[in-house]
């Protein structure tokens, strides 16, 4: 099996214009492309042009940013099972992460549920509830919503923000698998 540091973006970051850049990978950050203009800004280099390498770099620009720069990220992410998702409104990848975890399939039930944990967990921490669902099913990432619904401000601002980076480096990885026309 291969592994994805050999796999490499096309095009190639470090071949691109800033503006060219925005334009393929401004969407790796939700709604965010600050981000991956921060790390053209940063210098790329031929390493870049592999998902695991760039992925490092924008995360970093994440880290390295505002608290009010990283609400506003979190806040870019729609709820889990949410109307957004009922009604198509989703960016691709947020629609091919939730179908994947197969939250498009939920039951009456676990709608539900969802909606209720969302509610919850955004009054509680003025921000919704964001996790890398790769690998996940609706029940876990369920379970995972009740078990941070328990956590305190802080820790939950810093988990939403390792799981941003963590999706952020799966959109890439699926982006070497399978380039842009
Ligand atoms: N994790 C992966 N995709 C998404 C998404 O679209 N929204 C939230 N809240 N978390 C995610």
């Amino acid at each position: 099996m291969s592994t994805s540091t050999s796999l490499t973006l096309s095009p190639a970051p470090s071949a691109c214009s800033l503006e060219t850049f925005t334009q393929h990978y401004g969407d790796v950050y939700e709604h965010s492309p600050w981000v991956a203009e921060a790390a053209w800004k940063e210098g790329l280099s031929q390493k870049h042009d592999a998902p695991d390498a760039l992925a490092d770099l924008m995360g970093l620009m994440l880290q390295r940013a505002t608290p009010e720069q990283q609400i506003a990220v979190i806040q870019a992410h729609p709820d889990l099972a949410g109307k957004a998702a009922m009604s198509g409104e989703l960016t691709q990848d947020s629609t091919r992460e939730q179908a994947g975890a197969g939250l498009d399939q939920c039951t009456p039930d676990e709608f539900a549920r969802f909606e209720q944990f969302n509610a919850d967990y955004k009054g509680k921490f003025g921000f919704p509830f964001v996790i890398a669902v790769k690998g996940l099913d609706r029940h876990a990432i369920l379970a995972a919503f009740e078990t941070r619904l328990s956590n305190g401000l802080a820790e939950e601002r810093e988990t939403a923000i390792k799981e941003i980076i963590r999706i952020a480096r799966f959109r890439l990885n699926v982006r070497a698998e399978q380039p842009l026309s």
